[in-house]
């Protein structure tokens, strides 16, 4: 098994990665006694829920479970309200503890539950995407959707611990397994040269679900995060490179509804168009952007723009973007491969230049 630690003082945290973890009594820091409830979906339930359950009897907890509705679209304040029924009817209190399994949707209401029933309770992660196991279960963001925006209300509440049993990935569709690719080259992009030459030679295992390879692959992007959560919790600075093309992966996604493109791709498309605007300004070369394209392409993820938005669709959705500052667009910008920055009011002609760079027709 493979450990990495969330460094925040008395909120630290450790991160275990291995295979089986879910049936390792040992890997919960439960014991006799406690009290816990389960979030999932039926989706995830249904591969994972009672082996979850077992493990946790056997270690003499009392469980209780309730499932949300799977998708996005019920990331919403009526699953949270769902949560909070279960654990009322169910006589859970302060000493209680919320356990997610499932991916980013069930990992972010049970994390905002877990920061506001009874004032703040105990939260484990179970995270079974690839892209939970290397983003959304570390560092400490939780949400609920709006109608009027995606990720409006939630907090920032930290686990006591994330358990990422690898085996899981083998029941997730092909599909989000590329998606979640995506956010793992996105951290040697941003942070770490030498790790994105390691996916240029092993991204093919990543893609087949080589264990050995995917446990060291998440080890290092959880190890990545936990290093820019410890330096930056709350999103002051530094921890705004992780969103490295999701200025422009958000506009595809909210332009096409959520639902239709996945996360991960619009954020593989978004990253082109930041390394085109990069190359624009002088910093990267073409044959670094040509690296990152065929990264991406090797994990079967889109590199240019949907052919149902045009360049000019992009820039009213970017400005609604939560880093932009006074009016003024802030995009997460290359100055080589594997080093990212905030680059402040960036000339809006060439951000429309590097759109349509990555436009299917250009
Ligand atoms: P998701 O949670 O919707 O999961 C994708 C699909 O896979 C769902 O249908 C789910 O039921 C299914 N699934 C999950 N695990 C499975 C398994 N092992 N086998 C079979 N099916 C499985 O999507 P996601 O990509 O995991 O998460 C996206 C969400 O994460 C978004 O809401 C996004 O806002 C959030 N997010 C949060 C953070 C953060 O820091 N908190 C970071 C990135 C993304
Ligand atoms: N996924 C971006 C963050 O956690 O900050």
């Amino acid at each position: 098994m493979l450990c990495v630690n969330v460094e925040l003082k008395e909120r630290s945290y450790p991160i275990s990665i291995g295979e089986g973890l879910l049936q390792d009594a040992s890997s919960y820091p439960l014991k006799s006694g406690d009290k816990v409830m389960i979030v999932s979906n039926p989706t995830v339930a249904s591969y994972y829920l009672e082996t979850v359950r077992k493990t946790l009897t056997t270690i003499g907890c009392s469980v209780e479970s309730v499932l949300l509705p799977d998708g996005e679209k019920y990331k919403t304040l009526e699953s949270l309200n769902l949560i909070f029924t279960a654990l009322l009817k169910h006589n859970h209190g302060r000493d209680t503890t919320i356990i997610a399994l499932g991916g980013g949707v069930i990992g972010d209401v049970a994390g905002f539950a877990a920061a506001s029933y009874q004032r703040g309770v105990r939260f484990i992660q179970i995270p079974t995407t690839l892209l939970a196991q290397v983003d959304s279960s570390v560092g400490g963001k939780t949400a609920v959707n709006h109608e009027l925006g995606k990720n409006m209300i939630g907090a920032f509440y930290q686990p006591s611990a994330v358990i990422i049993d690898t085996l899981t990935l083998n029941t997730l569709p092909k599909r989000e397994v590329n998606a979640g690719l995506a956010e793992v080259i996105k951290y040697g992009t941003i942070l770490d040269y030498p790790f994105f030459e390691w996916l240029e030679a092993h991204i093919d295992e990543l893609v087949a679900l080589n264990q050995e390879s995917l446990k060291y692959c998440i080890a290092r992007c959880c190890q990545i995060k936990a290093d820019v959560v410890a330096r930056d919790e709350t999103e002051k600075g530094d921890r705004a490179l992780l969103n490295l093309g999701h200025t422009f992966g958000h506009a595809i996604e909210t332009h096409l509804g959520y639902g239709n493109w996945l996360h991960g791709e619009a954020v593989a498309v978004g990253s082109m168009m930041a390394a085109a605007l990069s190359e624009l300004l002088g910093d990267l070369s073409v044959e670094d952007v040509a690296r990152l394209e065929k990264l991406f392409a090797r994990a079967n993820l889109p590199t240019v723009s949907p052919d149902a938005m045009q360049p000019e669709d992009y820039l009213p959705h970017m400005m609604r973007d939560k880093k932009v500052l006074a009016g003024k667009l802030r995009l997460v910008l290359l100055k080589s491969l594997g080093q990212a920055y905030v680059a402040a009011d960036t000339d809006k002609e060439l951000v429309l230049t590097a759109i349509r760079r990555c436009t299917q027709c250009d």
